[in-house]
């Protein structure tokens, strides 16, 4: 394959401003992961060492295997929301390696209102499922949790995507022999309790686990009787007389141990086999997509600048370059893995879309996992192209992406609005992980665009009414307020604290982040999987 060339000035003034840009963006991302890692109350740090727990830091750093990545998923998750301190919903989850197995972590945080659940919690706990029956990785929950964040309640409790969905995923991993380890290291309380009980392994903590249906306040309220939550629910009770439990831990460091020697006895499953090769880093500097990426999100530039940067040796195998030219199509290979790149340049034309399409089938067809460079203002509109049949063929590449059934990964690097969304894998398709980068918008279309819409749609009221159209302040004051909304509402840390991905990335970082998911998606088979697609409208 050849190495891409690069055109990129990077002693020009523009690269520099858009660098310092992103510079700055790259900051406030890292100061942000700082805050919802380490930003806690003294009350509840000091309440943490009272009981004798470690902090959710801790727990991890003896779960996993010492120098080995861990991936986390929607660490900004709940960012400002609630009272603004629900940091990562009230808990971390990612993807960490033990006895160099690959497994998805989840852990409460108990001095994040005593490690309650909040609706985006139940959301991030329903993600790490799907991340687990997707890639088929064992699933290691470390219970610490009062529960239900009562005042939500009517938020987390009726529907059928909010708490009990998450002990149904689990009666389904069960089956689908996804194995599923819980320890408990405070409360796993009401529906809470149905963590371990739904899981394989359960390990317990004397003195600081508890697992019942009902609490002692609402024991207490209930029948008047006073019981500790040790009396109702410890270790004792669940390992020597209920069954509950199957593993007595002394403490947090013992439950974490016993963890491990559990996932070192799971048997080894056989990943599935894509093309590989040595890998190599890529001919130029990763951090030059700093400057590379405009400042302006409708400012266009060539992806296969992203593209030198992201994938070994900046080598790229192009398919049909001359053909759908606003769409980047091709071969290449990231950390040793064989990944299909498509990339947005411009507009999605017919012929793009169907070059997409095409493209999305050999892959499919030949097991490559697709790789979408999303940065996309949508399919092309007019008459002359409604004609062509531009839905007809962007119908082709939305079910062709819908589908296909490799391992998919969607990197939003700038813009992903409207229908181009869904083409380029938004996460209503699936894609096994979907990441933002900092300066990335999300929505149905521009502020500016929604903004003028709505003015052209009054306007032609007015008219029906034998009315002037609207004065210019007036239109103003329709104006402003869509363009501000939808700034607010589609920037990427509004989408992140939303869930809506599975995190921000540092562009720098984003080909590391994609070899560890890769790696980590292999672990389902590709054997067997149902190929071909629906019926394509010709
Ligand atoms: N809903 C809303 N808030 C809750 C809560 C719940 N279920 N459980 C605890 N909290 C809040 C507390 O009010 C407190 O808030 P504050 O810091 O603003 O004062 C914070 O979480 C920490 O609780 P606290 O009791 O001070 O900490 P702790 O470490 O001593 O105990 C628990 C934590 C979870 C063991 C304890 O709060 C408890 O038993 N909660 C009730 C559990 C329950 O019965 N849940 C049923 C819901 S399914």
């Amino acid at each position: 394959m050849e190495a891409i060339q690069t055109a990129i000035d990077t002693t020009s003034e523009d690269y520099k401003a858009n660098r310092a840009a992103m510079e700055k963006l790259v900051e406030k991302l890292k100061a942000e992961l700082k805050k919802a890692r380490e930003e806690r109350s003294d009350k509840a740090r000091k309440r943490n060492a009272e009981l004798g727990k470690l902090t959710v830091q801790e727990r991890l750093d003896l779960l996993l295997d010492k120098n080995t990545p861990w991936l986390e998923i929607a660490p900004l998750a709940a960012r400002g929301m609630y009272d603004g301190g629900v940091h990562g919903a009230g808990s971390r989850v990612g993807i960490g390696v033990i006895h160099g197995r690959e497994c998805v972590v989840m852990a409460n945080d108990p001095m994040i209102k005593g490690g309650t659940i909040y609706p985006m919690g139940v959301k991030k706990s329903l993600r790490m499922q799907t991340i687990c029956m997707e890639n088929r990785l064992p699933a290691v929950t470390l219970v610490d949790s009062g529960g239900a964040f009562l005042p939500l309640q009517s938020e987390i409790f009726p529907d059928a995507d909010d708490g009990g969905r998450i002990f149904y995923n689990q009666a389904w991993m069960s089956k689908m022999n996804i194995p599923q380890l819980t320890a408990v290291m405070g409360l796993c309380t009401a529906g809470g309790a149905y963590i371990p009980a739904m899981s394989d392994h359960v390990v317990h903590v004397t003195g600081t686990g508890a697992i019942f249906l009902g609490g002692p306040p609402l024991v207490r309220a209930a029948t008047g009787e006073e019981v500790t939550a040790e009396e109702l629910g410890g270790a004792m009770v669940h390992c020597q007389e209920s069954g509950v439990s199957d593993y007595f831990a002394e403490d947090d460091r013992h439950a974490l141990q016993i963890l491990r020697d559990i996932v070192e006895t799971l048997p080894r499953q056989r990943k599935a086999v894509i093309p590989t090769r040595a890998p190599k880093p890529p001919l130029y500097d990763p951090k030059e997509i700093y400057g590379i990426v405009p400042r302006r999100i409708s400012q266009p530039y060539d992806v296969r600048e992203l593209i030198a940067r992201l994938v070994d040796g900046s080598e790229f195998l192009e398919f049909k370059t001359l053909y759908g030219p606003t769409l980047v199509c091709g071969w290449a290979y990231i950390h040793g893995y064989q990944v299909g790149i498509l990339g947005n340049n411009g507009v999605l034309f017919s012929n793009s879309a169907l070059k997409a399409t095409q493209f999305i089938q050999l892959c499919d067809r030949q097991g490559i996992p697709l790789l979408f460079l999303q940065n996309i203002a949508g399919y092309i509109i007019g008459r002359e192209y409604e004609r062509g049949g531009i839905t007809k063929d962007g119908h082709k590449m939305v079910n062709a992406v819908a589908t296909s059934t490799v391992p998919k990964f969607t990197v939003i690097v700038g813009a992903s609005f409207g229908a181009g969304n869904y083409g380029m894998c938004g996460r209503a398709y699936s894609p096994r992980f979907l990441w933002m980068w900092p300066n990335a918008q999300i929505g149905v279309m521009g502020g500016e665009q929604a903004a003028d819409v709505l003015v052209s749609v009054k306007n032609d009221q007015l008219v029906r009414e034998g009315q002037p159209p609207l004065q210019k302040d007036f239109a103003e004051a329709i104006r402003q307020p869509i363009i501000d909304n939808t700034l607010k509402e589609g920037d990427a840390w509004y989408s992140t604290a939303n869930l809506w991905d599975d995190g921000i990335l540092d562009p720098a970082t984003t080909r590391d982040v994609l070899g560890l998911a890769i790696a980590a998606s292999l672990n389902a088979p590709l054997e067997g999987r149902v190929q071909g697609h629906g019926t394509f409208r010709m």
